[in-house]
């Protein structure tokens, strides 16, 4: 177990119901960390912070569209009103859709982009003001095994584009900010078990799990431990880096 207690800590998205997000939140808050949820989703985020209330645990949700500077500005100004800090930020809300490029338009282009690196931009511009400020962050975002070889399965080229950029901004980003004591990494996960997965159709599904060494997709649980462990101030040194979590899908 890794001690996260007294941090504050943003995980973005948490609203969906098996989603990373909210297994991410989980892990953290077992671990003693007040977490704040923030989705654009209200029942979503309502419901994940329901839960984690009645096991006794910190967390706070607040809806937000991370698109939308303002936005993102009150929700940042909230947290430091409540907390007085933010230790830890997971860009974790990610959106995809599965369409060849030939019909592909402008506006499904800019649809990814704009939530999976734009709003991740803004809410890491905000968010590093405050850390600046504390002289420490720990700030992990979600790239996906797409970034590096193509998705195909549930995204289209936009998808992956989108996610390879956050490799280079997060590695650009490590460059800035690590003379304040914050660091910046990615995680990069191939197949995951959440209901995107499951509908999947058998025939499928058994075709692409043939492609992954370990022969299942991956848990949740193992994204957010990853995601903890980069979070934690044991992880001092690690900054810049992407690690796959991918049962050996891809490896580089
Ligand atoms: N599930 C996988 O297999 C997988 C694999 C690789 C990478 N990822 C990445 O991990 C992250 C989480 O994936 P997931 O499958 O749990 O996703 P999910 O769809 O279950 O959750 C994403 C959440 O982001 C929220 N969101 C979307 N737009 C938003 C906005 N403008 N403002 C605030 N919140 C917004 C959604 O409401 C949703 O609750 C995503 O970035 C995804 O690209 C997932």
């Amino acid at each position: 177990m890794l001690d996260f207690s007294g941090q504050v800590v943003l995980v973005t998205g948490a609203g969906s119901p098996k989603g990373i997000g909210r297994t991410v939140a989980h892990t953290f808050a077992r671990q003693g960390a007040q977490v704040v949820l923030c989705d654009i989703n209200q029942a979503g985020v309502e419901a994940n912070v329901r839960e984690m209330e009645e096991k006794g645990w910190k967390a706070y949700g607040a809806v937000a569209d991370l698109c939308n500077p303002d936005s993102v500005k009150a929700l940042t100004e909230e947290i430091v009103r409540r907390y007085g800090r933010i230790d830890v930020l997971v860009n974790n809300a990610g959106l995809s859709q599965k369409v060849t490029v030939e019909d592909m338009t402008l506006e499904d282009m800019e649809r990814i982009f704009r939530i999976n690196v734009f709003g991740l931009f803004l809410m890491t511009q905000a968010v590093c003001r405050v850390m600046k400020k504390q002289m420490y962050g720990r700030i992990v975002h979600l790239s996906s095994v797409s970034a590096k070889r193509g998705g195909g399965i549930f995204g289209g080229a936009h998808y992956s584009a989108s996610k390879a950029a956050v490799l280079g901004f997060s590695k650009n980003l490590a460059r800035e900010i690590s003379p304040y004591g914050i660091t910046t990494n990615c995680v990069c996960p191939g197949l995951i078990n959440t209901d995107i997965w499951k509908s999947l159709p058998k025939e499928q599904a058994e075709a692409v799990i043939a492609g992954i060494p370990m022969g299942r997709p991956g848990e949740t649980q193992e994204v957010a431990d990853t995601i903890v462990f980069l979070a934690s101030r044991e992880a001092s040194y690690i900054t810049g880096e992407e690690i796959d979590i991918n049962g050996g899908q891809h490896m580089d």
